[in-house]
């Protein structure tokens, strides 16, 4: 049996190393939709049914024990349409906005997210229920995501962009400072050290990665010890195809083999 984790690109992997601390031995399928990428900008009314589709045509192959939306830009749109749709359990992924708030002690939190997370009722909801006692600054990046990819494929970055897209986290109120960054997008985490290097003062980075990984070994338990022998390889499907050699090289840096699967892509809108 297996974990099929799903995000619009590389993101996932953050997510995928915890999950194979958490919960080691089984066999992951990692799923890409990079010729979707990025999720940021989608209308909700055309990405749903492109996720529910591929969800569809993968979670028919290869029958994963449970499926772990690691995007916050989908979770926080489509999991209700996911569980309603299959039996499996799936865990999702949202900005660790609880957390946060009890960690501040300046009361400054900032909600660091692609345009589309930021936007959502699912977000509002979190802030509405647990930050009361701190002031929660939402900041939309429309280039964060991308510079992840780039980064983690070897290329240079441009970090004068880098330090435009956190600019806005960081805000001085009533002699206080923002203390605490919540990464709301899981391709985050893979730039947090060139982050730190231009950030204006230092603060503590927020992800949500080990509670998600926690949360699924809640769901199904730890695995009786199988024979290595008959284990699969953990394998990587990516919507645009063949991957370049810079990601399949990633992608095999973390233990994942590119493997062919033609998916019917839904249009995007
Ligand atoms: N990794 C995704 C997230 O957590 C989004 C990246 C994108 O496609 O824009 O939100």
């Amino acid at each position: 049996m297996s974990i099929l984790i799903f995000d619009s690109g590389i993101g996932g992997l953050t997510i995928l190393r915890e999950v194979r601390v958490a919960l080691p031995g089984r066999r992951i399928v990692y799923l890409g939709d990079d010729a979707g990428f990025p999720y940021g900008e989608w209308q909700e009314e055309a990405l749903v049914p492109r996720i529910v589709s591929l969800f569809e045509q993968s979670l028919e192959a290869y029958t994963p024990e449970l499926a772990i939306v690691a995007c916050n830009t989908a979770s926080t749109m489509i999991l209700p349409a996911l569980r309603d749709r299959f039996d499996i359990p799936f865990v999702g992924t949202v900005p660790a906005i609880k957390p946060a708030t009890t960690y501040s002690a300046s009361g400054l939190v900032s909600v660091l997210a692609t345009p589309g997370t930021i936007q959502r009722r699912m977000v509002q909801e979190l802030i509405s229920d647990h930050a009361n006692m701190v002031k929660v600054k939402l900041v939309g990046s429309t280039g964060l995501a991308r510079l992840a990819e780039e980064h983690m494929q070897g290329l240079q970055i441009d970090q004068q962009k880098l330090a435009s897209e956190i600019a806005p986290c960081f805000v001085e109120e009533g002699g206080q400072r923002t203390d605490i960054v919540v990464l709301g997008c899981t391709h985050y985490p893979f730039l947090v050290h060139e982050m730190r290097k231009r950030a204006p003062w230092p603060v503590d980075w927020i992800e949500p990665a080990e509670a998600i990984a926690r949360r699924a070994l809640d769901l199904i338990g730890p695995k009786p010890p199988v024979d290595p022998r008959e284990a699969l390889s953990d394998i990587a499907l990516m919507t645009a195809g063949s991957p370049s050699p810079q990601l399949a090289r990633l992608l095999g840096g973390f233990g994942l083999l590119p493997a062919d699967r033609p998916f019917k892509l839904e249009k995007s809108g």
